[in-house]
Order: C-alpha cells, then structure tokens, then sequence
C-alpha cells in the first residue's frame, strides 16, 4: 500500500484545526494541532461561531507551515482529505471548502471523512490491513462500542444515552471549579487521589446492556458537592474526588467493554478518542486485556485527541480501496458510523 506520493489532511470538527502530511500507509511527515482551548474556556465549551472564525484564521498558515516543515512542494500531494463530520457544521465547513479548493487547484482527488472512522482506525496507524476487533471510542462528543470487521464495516452494539465520556470528564471538572477541557485536569490530579475515597454510582450495570449514561454521575457529583462544599478546597480533597470520579468512569468503560468483546465473540480491543489518553483507562484495558488474552490496540497518546494524522491514515484506506469524493459533496454534520444511517 506505501506509494510515492503523499496525503494531506485537515480535521476541523471541532475546536482544534489539525493539518497533517502522510505518506501511506503510515509515516507522518507532518501533524500540526492549533488549539482554540483557551478561547473557548471562557465560556466553559465550544462556541461553534468562535470556532468557525478561528479555523479560518488558522488553516492556510497551518497548510503552509505543514508544506514548509516537511520540505515538500503541493506538486508531491497525490489527494487532499478533510473531516466531513460529524461535527459542528460551521468549523466543519472551514476545512472541507479549504481542502476542495486545495484539491481542484492540484487538480488531485479529494477526500470526505467521517471524524469517527479517524478515530475508530487511529490504534492501527501505518497497518495495511485493519483486523477485524472490538472498539471502544471515547472522546469529548461520542461513547461507543464497535465491532470493526475492516475499514468502512462498523456496527454499534452499544453507545451513551446522554453525555459522552469526555464530556462527563468535562462538565464534572466544571463542577469542581477546574479549567475546560477538564478530563486532562481530572487524569492530572488523580494521580495522588484515593480512587475509593468516594463511591459514585456506575449505570446501566446489567450485563446484556452495553449502552451507557453518565448523567446520573453528574448528578450524584454535583449533589456530594453540594453537601462537601469544603472538600474540593483542599488539595488532597480535591485529589480524592479526581480519583473516585475517574474510577466511576472507567470502570464502567471497563466492564462494557469485557461484555462487548465477549458478546462479539472476537480476541482483539483497541480504543481511540480523546479519553484514551487517560491514564487510568490505559492501564485498566492493559490489565483487562492482559487478563483475558486479548490483543489491544492503543493509540499514542497525541492520536488519541483530536489530529488530522488520523484523517490522513483513514484517507490511505479509502483511496486504496478506489474512493474519490466529489467536489461537490456537502459536509455532514450528523454522519454517524456503524448504526445505519451512514452519510
Ligand atoms: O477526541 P477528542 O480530542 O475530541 C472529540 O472528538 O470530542 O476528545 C476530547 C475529549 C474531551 O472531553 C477531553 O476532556 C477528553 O477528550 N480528554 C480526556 C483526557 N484527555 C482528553 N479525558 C480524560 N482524561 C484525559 N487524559
Ligand atoms: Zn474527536
């Protein structure tokens, strides 16, 4: 699959423009990631207008300084791809219309994603082919039980009913007072907490349910917090609630997963998205994994959140397997993958 020329690849969903260069199947040349974290903390999440302004401001210099980086001339792109969603549609947009006028100009294919197939296939970077396995996906907007049967084959056998994992991690860290995107922070200052000074509740236990909600957690945090207003003012308090919240989290992710993998009746795990890179869910599915005798796939931590690195290798894929996108496509806000409404 390694050929001579090179991807390009924009991922702008959400608050963070992502420009990346590959040569397949998997050297990157390039990954670069602006963020907009620190603008949309002000308002405690993203603002899908700021966001769309800043990926605007953000791409052409980002595009250039991949080119210049990797000391390579646009002559060598052989396809521009840009994430088509989901995501919000106005930052969406900003990538995709950059990206078709990027390709039409080169006069080489463009490439429409789906955000979560660059997750989905992220632990596998530089793989020819993709094996057939069980994934979990937590990130800021999605929680997701998959069985991956190969590239462009997903079925969901299960996925939140309310807020995604991130996004626990994230309106909890609120809650606490600490800083958006609060899941790191959370990871952060678990690290010398109790796990079990605090039992929160873990939903939907039944074992045949592999769907998820964590707004009960939410809720349960926000009424302990209501009663221990002091806690959170000390340091070893506030690192004892980091640590009980993230075990309530991850041990539910755990133990859907093992019944996942059981239910599907495959040997293989890899998990993907923004949480993947928290510490306790690697070392819990490590642990898992090992137990079992299952093989397991973990992105590197700087694949796991957002990056066009992801996009790129999903774009081989396509590619390989003959796939162009026309210029004319619409982005798609809404795409989902593996529940029967593919975009
Ligand atoms: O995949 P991602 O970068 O963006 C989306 O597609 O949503 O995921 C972002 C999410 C945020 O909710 C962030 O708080 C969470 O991933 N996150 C973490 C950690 N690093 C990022 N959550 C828990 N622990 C971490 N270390
Ligand atoms: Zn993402």
């Amino acid at each position: 699959m390694s050929s001579d020329f090179l991807i390009l690849a924009i991922e702008s969903s959400c608050d963070e423009t992502a420009v990346a260069i590959l040569h397949p199947p998997g050297t990157i040349l390039c990954s670069l990631i602006a963020s907009q974290a620190e603008e949309h903390a002000r308002f405690g999440g993203v603002v899908p207008e700021v966001a769309s302004r800043n990926h605007l401001l953000a791409v052409d210099p980002l595009v250039r300084k991949a080119l210049s980086d990797s000391g390579i001339d646009p002559s060598d792109l052989g396809a521009v791809a840009a994430t088509s969603g989901p995501g919000l549609a106005p930052a969406l947009l900003v990538g995709a219309s950059y990206a078709k006028g990027f390709a039409m100009a080169l006069g080489i294919p463009y490439l429409a994603l789906n955000h979560l197939e660059g997750h989905l296939l992220s632990p596998f970077l530089g793989a020819e082919e993709i094996p057939p396995h069980l994934a979990l996906l937590v990130s800021g907007g999605h929680t997701q039980l998959t069985l991956v049967r190969g590239v462009g084959d997903y079925t969901v056998l299960g996925r939140t009913l309310d807020d995604a994992a991130g996004e626990a991690f994230d309106k909890i860290a609120k809650l606490l007072g600490l800083p958006y995107p609060g899941g790191i922070e959370i990871d952060r200052l678990a690290a010398t907490g109790n796990p079990k000074a605090h039992e929160f509740p873990q939903a939907l236990p039944e074992r045949e349910n592999l769907d998820f909600s964590f707004s009960g957690l939410k809720t349960s945090v926000r009424y302990f917090l209501e009663k221990n207003p002091e806690l959170p003012k000390s340091s070893q308090g506030m690192a004892d609630l980091c640590a009980s919240v993230r075990h309530a989290i991850v041990g539910v992710l755990l133990r859907k997963t093992e019944h996942a993998v059981e239910a599907a009746g495959v040997k293989r795990v890899a998990l993907s998205g923004g949480v993947a890179a928290n510490r306790a869910l690697r070392e819990g599915m490590t642990r898992l994994c090992q137990t079992r005798g299952w093989a397991l796939h973990l992105p590197a931590p700087e694949l796991a959140t957002d990056n066009a690195a992801m996009m790129a290798f999903a774009a081989v894929h396509h590619l390989a397997a003959g796939e162009r996108s026309p210029i004319a496509r619409e982005i798609s806000p809404q795409w989902q993958v593996g529940i029967g409404k593919e975009g």
